[in-house]
């Protein structure tokens, strides 16, 4: 099983989506699920994460200071099992790239949570622990429905 989450940037929610679903899924004992993250716009290509995400990832442990920014390709339809976007509008970004989501592998990551909806991009609300709080509940939603 591979997943990629995807967001606007690559450089705020779909990198700490990526972090956070890998350690939630060793801890939780979930094994042969690999991820990685990406994005819709070319904007941020082969830059870091953005500082206070990276300030937030390693306020939790983590280390996500090798991460570069990587736009998405048509290929990654093909590549990955489930393709999980931040928001509604990363959903229709991912589907323009792909042409369409002829297999059903599309979703957005709190539409696996009680609270379906969208995760606001951090990168304009300046609001990183309402993202991190958001992306982990997502996170744990989605390893409970690879779980069962
Ligand atoms: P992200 O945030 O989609 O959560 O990585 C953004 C980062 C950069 C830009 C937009 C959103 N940008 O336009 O450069």
């Amino acid at each position: 099983m591979k997943i990629l989450f995807v967001c606007l940037g690559n450089i705020c929610r779909s990198p700490m989506a990526e972090f956070i679903f890998r350690d939630m899924a060793k801890k939780r004992g979930l094994t042969g699920v690999e991820c990685a993250s990406a994005a819709t716009s070319n904007e941020e290509a082969g830059n870091g994460v953005y500082p206070p995400a990276r300030a937030k990832l390693r306020s939790l442990g983590l280390d996500a200071s090798g991460k570069r920014a990587v736009p998405m390709v048509k290929s990654d339809y093909g590549r990955y099992d489930l393709l999980i976007g931040m928001e509604a509008r990363n959903v229709a970004a991912m589907k323009r790239i792909c042409g369409g989501d002829p297999e059903g592998k599309m979703r957005r990551l709190l539409d696996y949570s009680a609270r379906p909806g969208d995760i606001a991009d951090p990168w304009y609300t300046d609001d990183f622990d309402t993202a991190c709080a958001d992306i982990t509940e997502g996170c744990a939603a989605l390893i409970d429905s690879l779980m069962k």
